[in-house]
């Protein structure tokens, strides 16, 4: 069984509070937010003052999915949030398992987030240092993307190379209800959702994006 993660950025900004009373109303356990730098990619979003604040008005756990160049320079900030999980993209540094080390001294779960071009492989000398893995399916940065279908296949691939591993696969990005079941399917477990939950009528929707991975 799956589990749905709203995705904060597809929120409505100027009805935050509302946004996240709601989520918590449906019971949501687990938020995405994501914090972009302008750099690692174009958009700029959340930072972790604005993440700090949120969390400080919401009972969810955050999962923050770091899209910055020198993530490095940025992880005690991001630490000092609350945030329980964390992911840092294999391409933003050449330091990926030291991050990762960092992130789970700190006892947050560390994830690492591959983009549509990067093959799982990269993650092998990595798997034991890793609580989740988000396999990225749309190019991150921009909201209101197609879905890119070989990342099914990925998901398989990945699922097989953990094994009897506790290690979670996260997908992100282009995913509606028949998505959700197809990635559940493929064996992803936490499933980020943006503008297919906030646009419209989100009770229905969230229901059904629910009920999908049921
Ligand atoms: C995009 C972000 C996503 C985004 C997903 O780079 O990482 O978390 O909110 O939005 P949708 O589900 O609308 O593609
Ligand atoms: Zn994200």
């Amino acid at each position: 069984m799956a589990q749905i993660l709203p995705s904060i950025f597809g929120a409505d900004i100027m009805h935050l509070q509302d946004e996240i009373d709601f989520l918590e109303r449906e019971q949501t356990k687990l938020l995405h937010v994501d914090l972009m730098d302008g750099n690692f990619v174009s958009n700029i979003a959340f930072g972790p003052n604005q993440i700090a604040e949120m969390k400080q008005h919401s009972k969810m756990l955050f999962d923050v999915h770091m899209m910055v160049d020198h993530p490095l320079d940025h992880l005690d900030d991001v630490i000092a949030t609350g945030a329980e999980m964390i992911s840092v993209h294999y391409e933003s540094t050449p330091h990926v398992h030291s991050m990762l080390q960092k992130i789970r001294k700190a006892g947050r779960k560390a994830g690492v987030v591959i983009n549509p071009g990067t093959p799982e492989a990269v993650l092998e000398y990595l798997i034991d240092e890793i609580d989740y893995i988000l396999i990225m399916t749309i190019n991150p940065g921009q909201p209101g993307q197609t879905f890119i279908r070989k990342s099914l296949e990925k998901i398989r691939n990945t699922k097989k190379m953990i094994g009897d591993r506790k290690i979670q696969i996260e997908v992100d990005g282009g995913v509606d209800r028949e998505i959700a079941m197809e990635c559940d399917a493929a064996g992803a477990e936490l499933i980020v959702v943006g503008g297919a939950l906030f646009s419209g009528n989100k009770e229905e929707q969230y229901k059904a994006l629910k009920d999908a991975v049921k």
